[in-house]
């Protein structure tokens, strides 16, 4: 990564071309979730030379270097999205001072969406309608249950129903748009526990519902508790009937799948920012370990809040490495991301090769026959399930 952070000739070109998104990633938690390996740090885990006050102003640093760096004529802006750590650990005026510098910079396209996450434990009303008044549009609180036992294998601070009054106050602060995400999976969680999460979710009446499966990521004290013996490990099975559930009920409450993990509410309800992501899109990422891409280069910050407030203080590129893909490179993500979506990959983008893996997984029940004829292969309900199989034949 050049230290002034500029980008292969080239790179800028492909930003009028597309639609153009800002990541900002808000590093801090109260506490960190047993689960959890997202690049977040709590007070204790912080040391010194970076602190939550002074954040936002870092962080505003970094869009105007990104101003500086993406040209003259910077394309503005069709999503931004506040993502953690736990961005609502920032209070209301850190988060409103950002997003207006992205819209001093760059300028919110009419009608932008703009994302924030928060811990359902880290807002209350007054703080979403200080968000809403600052322009804030959608915001996703990280549910994850609504069973007590669950939410205490995870480690989570939040008392079961608190998401319910989120979202309420949400909505009554003028947010069009809420989202709750929710993991399934959990050890000791029954069918009859993941019912009552998903009917508590629906109730809630979010427009947007994530639901995950529970990943026992390396260096967690949940991985840690499984290899002592203490809980037991994931089963695979479980996990698709888990899945199967979900699909079921978000179907028949009206939220239809769009990604693999990801139901919503009609067109409105999608958000657009992931779609941004999952369809090519150009975005820069802000912010400790942030990812960005624009025309096919990639790069990511430094991770440590430390480390990225040297570089920003210093005036110099926070990017610790970049890669630029190469055609084909850029082909197989192209696949990869289509295949996870419900409007599904073009056959166009397929080898030989992958159209005949895609009429072996029509023959296998596992993409839709009448999707391939007209050009494209949709994954079936079955076909989501073993989504890394087909999308692995589909590159062949
Ligand atoms: C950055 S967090 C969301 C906002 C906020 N930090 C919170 O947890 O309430 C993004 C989401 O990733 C999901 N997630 C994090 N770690 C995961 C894991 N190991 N397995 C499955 N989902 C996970 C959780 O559903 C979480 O809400
Ligand atoms: S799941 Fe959310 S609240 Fe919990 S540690 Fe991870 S980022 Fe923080």
């Amino acid at each position: 990564m050049p230290p002034d952070g500029s980008l292969p000739q080239g790179a800028l070109e492909d930003l009028a071309q597309r639609p153009f998104g800002i990541y900002v990633h808000i590093p801090f938690c109260r506490t960190r979730c047993g689960y959890c390996d997202f690049n977040t740090y709590t007070a204790a885990e912080l040391g010194g030379g970076a602190s939550r006050e002074g954040y936002a102003e870092l962080a505003i640093k970094e869009i105007r270097f990104a101003r500086r760096l993406l040209g003259t004529a910077p394309p503005s802006v069709s999503t931004v999205f506040f993502g953690g750590g736990t961005p609502t650990l920032l209070p209301p005026n850190g988060l409103a001072a950002i997003l207006s510098a992205v819209d001093g910079e760059f300028g919110l396209a009419p009608g932008a969406e703009v994302t924030t996450e928060a811990n359902p434990e880290s807002v209350d009303q007054r703080s979403l309608g200080e968000l809403r008044a600052a322009g804030f549009t959608r915001v996703s609180f990280g549910m994850q249950s609504a069973v007590d036992h669950v939410l205490s294998v995870l480690d989570r601070a939040h008392t079961p129903g608190r998401e319910a009054k989120c979202a309420g106050w949400a909505k009554a602060e003028g947010f069009e748009h809420v989202s709750l995400d929710l993991i399934y999976g959990t050890p000791g969680e029954s069918a009859a526990d993941w019912k009552e999460s998903l009917q508590a979710a629906l109730a809630t009446g979010a427009d947007h519902i994530s639901a995950y499966a529970l990943i026992v990521e390396e260096g967690t004290r949940l991985a840690a508790r499984i290899r002592r013996g203490e809980l037991a490990a994931p089963d695979d099975d479980e996990m698709a009937d888990r899945y199967l559930a979900a699909d079921a009920e978000f179907g028949a409450a009206g939220l239809a799948w769009y990604e693999i993990s990801n139901w919503a509410a009609r067109d409105e309800g999608k958000c657009r920012h992931n779609l941004l992501y999952w369809t090519g899109g150009n975005w820069w990422g802000a912010g400790p370990g942030a990812h960005s891409h624009v025309g096919g280069t990639r790069w990511w910050n430094v991770r440590h809040p430390s480390a990225y407030a040297a570089r920003i203080s210093a005036g110099v590129s926070p990017g610790q490495a970049r890669e630029v893909l190469a055609g084909e490179e850029r082909r197989i993500e192209r696949i990869l991301l289509a295949t996870r979506l419900a409007e599904g990959c073009p056959i166009g983008e397929l080898s030989d090769t992958g159209r005949k893996a895609a009429a072996t997984a029509v023959a296998d029940g596992l993409a839709e026959g009448p999707a391939l004829k007209a050009g494209r292969v949709v994954l079936t309900t079955r076909g989501r399930l073993l989504a890394d199989a087909v999308v692995r034949d589909l590159t062949d």
